[in-house]
């Protein structure tokens, strides 16, 4: 029997629908492979700034930091959106990220067979889709000094932002994009604005410097605003994305929805020791929050990540996956992946549906 200690993050939104749903798929996805769970339940975000005065509690980060590994939600909702920066549910997220040293989120995405249709781009262009998005966390204009906002010499408010990278950082998110890329079909796009920002040609310096270590790896650089194009033209020629922080933000929004929903991509953040962050890439969803139609199986897919990323527990993350696409052929949809034919249920009915499917798979022997 193995114990892991995992802590819940609920936040906002839609987040503690998803995440109820993630638990008790865990839960039972680990007693078929012999493991235990320690669950704690944390606020953060909103919920955190209404119940503690904060986005993110010492406590919550304590917590975190203690256990295996971290399962979030979303934060964020019209309520709190006219608070000052360190009293937004972002900040908390922020805060989070950097408290763990989580510098690499990994965001895959593909698009599978069963759900081909709910993309919004032509069969012919979604078909096969299989990519890995390796976004840079910690760092860049989301961190950068100096910021703020200020007067300037016509009396006008100035807002301001400071996109920076070190060489160790682009080092350290380069080597682990190229690891991921050698598991993968060992290609690695990196993508950037050097033909503009003095940052993003040091970033591409360093990728190619680090590339050397990597002969093995089929390295390419493409700017930032082809490779948005792209994404949409040809998705089929990515393997894996490196890219920095809000560019990774951004394309990975974009390459959601070549899979078919936001609502199914999930996310890795690690780091080289410590516990992992895994949420999904979406936000909470505040125009659907509470009514029990948020998709859930972004989030358990992230539950699927955090087994295999954060616990080394590849066969209990094998299981969820295939629960998730069992339930699929079964026809179950929620509405951001409904299609003809197909039988739209909720987030909770969509969470029993995948406890089925799992209860359905042998236990282990
Ligand atoms: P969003 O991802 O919350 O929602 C965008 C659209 O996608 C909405 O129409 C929403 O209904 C839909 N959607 C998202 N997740 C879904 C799911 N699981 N199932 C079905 N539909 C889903 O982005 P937004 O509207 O730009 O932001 C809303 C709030 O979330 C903001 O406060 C933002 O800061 C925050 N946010 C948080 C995170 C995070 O916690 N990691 C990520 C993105 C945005
Ligand atoms: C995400 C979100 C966050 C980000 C926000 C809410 C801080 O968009 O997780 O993708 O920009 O990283
Ligand atoms: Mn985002």
């Amino acid at each position: 029997q193995r114990n892991y200690s995992v802590t819940l993050l609920p936040g906002d939104g839609i987040g503690p629908e998803v995440v109820s749903v993630a638990k008790d798929v865990l839960t039972l996805a680990g007693g078929h492979e012999g493991i235990d769970f320690r669950f704690s339940e944390m606020p953060i975000g909103g919920a955190a700034i209404d119940a503690a005065g904060v986005p993110l509690p010492d406590e919550t980060l304590a917590y975190s930091k203690e256990s295996d590994a971290v399962l979030l939600g979303a934060i964020g909702g019209y309520k709190w959106d006219g608070n000052a920066k360190p009293l937004k549910p972002e900040t908390g997220l922020l805060q989070l990220r950097a408290g763990l040293s989580v510098f690499a989120n990994l965001r895959p995405a593909s698009v599978l067979p069963q759900l081909v249709d709910s993309s919004t781009l032509k069969k012919e262009v979604a078909e096969g889709v299989d990519l890995m998005v390796v976004r840079e966390l910690t760092g860049g204009i989301y961190f950068g000094e100096p910021r703020g906002f200020r007067t300037n010499d016509n009396g006008e408010d100035v807002g301001f932002n400071t996109e920076v990278y070190s060489t160790f950082e682009i080092d350290r998110i380069a080597r682990m994009a190229f690891e991921v890329a050698r598991k993968r079909q060992s290609r690695l796009c990196s993508v950037d604005k050097a033909n503009v920002l003095e940052v993003s040609m040091l970033w591409r310096k360093r990728i190619t410097a680090i590339a050397s270590e990597y002969p093995d790896v089929q390295l390419s650089h493409m700017y930032v605003d082809n490779a948005a194009m792209q994404l949409v033209r040809n998705p089929r020629q990515f393997d894996t994305i490196v890219t920095n922080n809000i560019f990774g933000d951004i394309l990975s929004d974009e390459a959601s929805m070549i899979t078919g929903s936001i609502g199914m991509l999930p996310s890795a953040s690690v780091s080289e020791s410590g516990p992992g962050l895994f949420e999904p890439i979406h936000g909470s969803a505040p125009d659907i929050a509470g009514q029990d139609k948020a998709n859930p199986l972004a989030t358990v897919l992230s539950a699927a990540m955090l087994l295999r990323y954060g616990l080394g527990e590849e066969h209990a993350a094998r299981r969820i996956e295939a629960a998730v696409i069992e339930t699929l052929n079964k026809g179950f949809r929620t509405g951001d992946i409904h299609s003809p034919g197909m039988m739209l249920v909720g987030c909770k009915k969509m969470g029993e549906e995948v406890l089925k499917s799992l209860e359905a798979q042998k236990p282990v022997a």
